[in-house]
């Protein structure tokens, strides 16, 4: 596995998620374990994108649990259907939040965090996780993070079978 990741510093967003894709589909195929492989997906985005904070929460019994992340301290036990992790899980859709505080139930992990994207992770079409990205700018996110975005959880998804 290589242990650096090439990026053309400065490039627009799709070309940035295009450099890093393949990239990604290697560091996954290199390792077998979840959690290593998703405290490297953190790592490579926050890496590329500098994110105010990246991770992800898993799926356990009837909560999400918090798993590996880059960024500050976050709060740990998410309910379905709670805050934007568990709306995004309850409706099994991508959630993209220009304004943290206009979105009804928020959870504010850090109040610096101002928008939002959650993108959910399917094995066997049942939802097993999200992938969440935090940014201290009002409407950081877009379609190009969500078209990205959703390609690397079907990635992720995929080393699940
Ligand atoms: N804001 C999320 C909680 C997770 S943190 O942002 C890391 C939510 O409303 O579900």
């Amino acid at each position: 596995m290589s242990e650096s990741i090439q990026i053309t510093k400065g490039a627009e967003k799709a070309i940035l998620y295009d450099e890093l894709l393949p990239q990604i589909h290697g560091v996954l195929q290199s390792e077998t374990d979840l959690i290593a492989n998703l405290a490297n997906v953190s790592a490579i985005l926050k890496e590329a994108f500098q994110f105010f904070w990246v991770g992800f929460y898993l799926v356990q019994g009837e909560e999400l649990v918090l798993g590996p992340f880059q960024g500050s301290l976050a709060c740990t036990r998410i309910k379905k259907g709670r805050g934007v992790c568990g709306k995004s899980w309850e409706t099994r859709q991508i959630i993209l939040v220009p304004d943290v505080n206009l979105f009804p139930g928020h959870i504010a992990c850090s109040s610096l965090s101002r928008s939002e994207m959650v993108v959910p992770i399917f094995k066997n079409n049942e939802v097993v996780g999200v992938l969440d990205v935090d940014s201290d700018q009002l409407d950081d996110f877009n379609q190009t993070d969500a078209h990205y975005l959703e390609k690397l959880a079907v990635m992720i998804g995929q080393t699940l079978k």
